[in-house]
C-alpha cells in the first residue's frame, strides 16, 4: 500500500534505536582501541592467544553500537586477510537467562549444523571450538549487558568459562581470538571470583558521557537522514542536544533520537513543515514535566511576570533562547501592559527562577524553558495573571 508522502520524514526508521548508522561521531578513539586490539592478532591469527576486552559506560553513549559497528569492520579486514573471521553479537539480557541457553544461544548463531541438544554447557564450547577448527573460522564474541547476566546468575561463574577456553580445549588454534564484554559500570566485577577477575584482565575501554556539542553532532546526521531538507531548525536541534546532555537525561543519545522523532510526529499532526523548538518542549514536558502547575503557583507576583515575558519573548523570537537583554525589553512591556513597577534588581529575580529550576540559562545571551509547552504555559500565565489583576 502506498503511503502519502510526509512533508516531514524522509526516512523515521533512520531514527529506530536499532538502527546503526554509517558513521559513529565521538566514537573513533574507541573503535581504533578496538581496532589495535583486535586488528594485529589476525596476523598470527593461527596461533593467537584470546584477548578480552571490556566496554563501560552510561546508558546511551554508544557501548552497543560501536562494538556493532566494529564488529562489521573487523570481518572485513579479516577477510581481506582471507581469514574467516564472524563477529557474534550476544546481548545477555535476550540471549541468555543462564549458562546453558547463553551458551546454545552462542552455538546456534555460529551454525545450526552442530546438535547440542542434552549438552552440558562446558560441553558446548567443546564442541563449539571443535567445530571452528574443522571448519577453520575463527570468532570475536561480544557479550553485552554482562552485568546484568552475572547479577542474575552469580554462581554460575560463566566468565570463568568464556575466560578458560584455552585450557579446556588445549591445542591450536584457539578460534576464539576476542570476547568482548559491555557493562554499564564495574560494578559487576564485586560478584566475580578472584581468579575469574585475573584472566579477565584490565583491558577496559571507556565511553565517556557525551557532551551536548557532540550529540548535536551525532542528531545532525540523523536529520539528514530521517527528514526532508531543511524541516528541522538550527535552533530545534540545539535545544534537544542541550536536554539530552543535562540532567536528568545525562547524556542518554537514545532520549535524544525519541525526541527528535515525536517532535517530528507532533509537527506532522499539527499539519506543519517545520520541527520547532516548541514542539520539543511539548514532547519532553510529556516525559519529563519540570514545571508544575504548583512551581507557578508558589512565585510571587514579580517572578510570574518576568515568567511571562519570557514566554512572550520565546515564542516572538521563534527560537529555544533569548538573550538577557531582550527578556527585560519584554519584561518592561508586560509591566505596563499590567500597570506594575518593573522591580529594580530584574537580575536577582532571573536568578531566583533559574534556582527553582523553571528556567534555564546557559549564557547571558541563552535564557529558556524546558519542559513546558509555550502555549499552555502562556495561556496558564495569562488566566494567573487576570485573577491576579482582579
Ligand atoms: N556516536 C554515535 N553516533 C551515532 N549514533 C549513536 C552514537 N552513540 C549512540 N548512538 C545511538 O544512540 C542510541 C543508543 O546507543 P547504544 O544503544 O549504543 O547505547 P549503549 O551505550 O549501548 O546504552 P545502554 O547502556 O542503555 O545499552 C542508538 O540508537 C545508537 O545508534
Ligand atoms: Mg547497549
Amino acid at each position: 500500500m502506498f503511503r502519502a508522502q510526509s512533508s516531514i520524514f524522509k526516512d523515521r526508521n533512520k531514527l529506530s534505536p536499532y538502527y546503526v548508522p554509517k558513521r559513529l561521531p565521538h566514537r573513533d578513539q574507541q573503535i581504533s582501541m578496538l581496532l589495535s586490539i583486535y586488528g594485529n592478532m589476525l596476523k598470527n591469527v593461527w596461533d593467537a592467544y584470546p584477548r578480552f576486552t571490556q566496554i563501560v559506560g552510561a546508558a546511551g553513549t554508544g557501548k552497543t553500537c560501536t562494538a556493532l559497528k566494529f564488529g562489521e569492520i573487523i570481518v572485513e579486514m579479516a577477510h581481506k586477510e582471507g581469514i574467516n573471521l564472524k563477529h557474534i553479537y550476544m546481548n545477555c539480557k535476550v540471549d541468555g537467562t543462564t549458562r546453558y541457553v547463553l551458551f546454545s544461544n552462542l552455538v546456534r548463531k555460529v551454525t545450526q549444523k552442530l546438535s547440542i541438544k542434552s549438552l552440558s554447557p562446558e560441553e558446548m564450547i567443546r564442541q563449539l571450538i571443535e567445530y571452528l577448527r574443522f571448519e577453520e573460522i575463527f570468532l570475536i564474541v561480544t557479550f553485552d549487558e554482562i552485568d546484568y547476566f552475572v547479577q542474575m546468575n552469580p554462581r554460575e561463574r560463566v566468565i570463568y568459562d568464556l575466560t578458560r577456553i584455552p585450557e579446556m580445549c588445549p591445542s591450536e588454534p584457539i578460534p576464539i581470538i576476542g570476547e568482548i564484554f559491555i557493562a554499564r559500570s564495574l560494578k559487576w566485577h564485586d560478584l566475580l571470583e578472584s581468579g575469574e577477575k585475573s584472566t579477565l584482565g584490565i583491558g577496559i575501554i571507556e565511553f565517556p558521557r557525551y557532551t551536548s556539542r557532540q550529540i548535536r553532532d551525532i542528531l545532525e546526521d540523523r536529520v539528514e537522514e530521517a527528514f526532508q531538507p531543511g524541516v528541522v531548525l538550527d535552533e530545534t536541534l540545539n535545544l534537544i542536544s542541550d536536554l539530552t546532555a543535562n540532567p536528568p537525561v545525562n547524556g542518554d543519545v537514545r532520549i535524544g533520537l525519541e525526541l527528535l522523532y515525536y517532535s517530528g510526529v507532533l509537527a506532522e499532526n499539527l499539519g506543519l513543515n517545520r520541527v520547532l523548538p516548541e514542539h520539543v518542549r511539548r514532547v519532553y514536558s510529556e516525559i519529563n514535566p519540570t514545571i508544575t502547575t504548583e512551581d507557578i503557583m508558589s512565585l510571587d507576583k514579580d517572578g510570574r511576570l518576568i515568567l511571562l515575558a519570557l514566554v512572550r519573548g520565546l515564542k516572538a523570537n521563534r527560537s529555544a533562547y533569548i538573550g538577557l537583554r531582550d527578556l527585560k525589553r519584554f519584561y518592561n512591556i508586560v509591566c505596563e501592559e499590567y500597570s506594575v513597577k518593573p522591580v529594580e534588581d530584574f537580575e536577582e529575580h532571573v536568578q531566583d527562577l533559574i534556582y527553582r529550576g523553571i528556567i534555564d540559562m546557559k549564557s547571558l545571551m541563552e535564557i529558556g524553558i524546558s519542559g513546558a509547552t509555550l502555549v499552555d504555559l502562556e495561556r496558564f500565565l495569562n488566566n494567573l495573571l487576570g485573577r491576579l489583576e482582579a
